[in-house]
C-alpha cells in the first residue's frame, strides 16, 4: 500500500476530502493552530504541527519534516494549501514525488490569492491546476487543469465554491491515477 503525507496550512477542505477516500498515513501543518489538525483528530489520521519560526532557519524546519517523511516511508507527498514555498531541503528528497494544487489555470494567476486575482481580472474562465512541485511558486510541471467559467450572475462566493468543487473532484482523481503508477 502505498503511502501518502498531506501538508496544509489552514483550513483543510482539500484535506478532508482526500482523507475520505484515501488512507492518509498523516497530515503537516506549519501552524500549530490550522482547522486542519482538528479536521484530522475528527477522521482520526495522524497530525503533527510546528513552525518556521521555531527553527533556525527553513533548512532545519524542512529537515524535521523530512525526517517525518522518512520515518513514515512516504511515497506521496500532497500539497492543499501548503502556503509556504518548498526549498532545497524538502525537494531534494522528494521533488518527483510532491504535488500541489492550485485554484487557478496555470500560469495564469500564481500566487496565494489565485481565486480573488482572477476574479478581479474579471477574465470569463479560470480553473484549477495539479502540478508537480519544483523550487518555484506554482510553477512545476503541469499534470492535470480543468477550466471553470466565471458566470454571469457569480458572486465571488460563488465562484469560489465552485473553484473548491472542482479542485474536491479533481485532486483525488489524480492521486488515485499516480498511486496507480508509484
Ligand atoms: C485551496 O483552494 C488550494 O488550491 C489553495 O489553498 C486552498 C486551501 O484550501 N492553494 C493555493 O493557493 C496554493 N498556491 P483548503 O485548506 O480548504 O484545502
Amino acid at each position: 500500500m502505498k503511502k501518502i503525507a498531506v501538508f496544509a496550512s489552514g483550513n483543510g477542505s482539500n484535506f478532508q476530502v482526500i482523507a475520505e477516500q484515501f488512507p492518509v498515513e498523516f497530515v503537516f501543518s506549519d501552524h500549530r493552530d490550522a482547522y486542519v489538525l482538528e479536521r484530522a483528530k475528527a477522521l482520526g489520521v495522524a497530525a503533527y504541527a510546528f513552525e518556521l519560526k521555531e527553527f533556525d532557519d527553513k533548512a532545519a524546519y524542512e529537515r524535521a519534516i523530512v525526517a517525518l517523511l522518512e520515518q513514515h516511508e512516504v511515497d506521496l507527498v500532497v500539497l492543499a494549501g501548503y502556503m509556504k514555498i518548498v526549498a532545497d531541503t524538502l525537494l531534494a528528497r522528494y521533488e518527483g514525488r510532491m504535488i500541489n494544487i492550485h485554484p487557478a489555470y496555470l500560469p495564469e494567476f500564481p500566487g496565494a490569492h489565485g481565486i480573488e486575482d482572477a476574479w478581479h481580472a474579471g477574465v470569463d474562465q479560470s480553473g484549477v491546476t495539479v502540478h508537480w512541485v519544483d523550487s518555484g511558486v506554482d510553477s512545476g510541471q503541469i499534470i492535470r487543469q480543468e477550466r471553470v467559467p466565471i458566470l454571469e450572475n457569480d458572486t465571488l462566493e460563488s465562484f469560489e465554491e465552485r473553484i473548491h468543487a472542482m479542485e474536491y473532484k479533481l485532486y483525488p482523481e489524480v492521486i488515485r491515477e499516480l498511486l496507480s503508477h508509484l
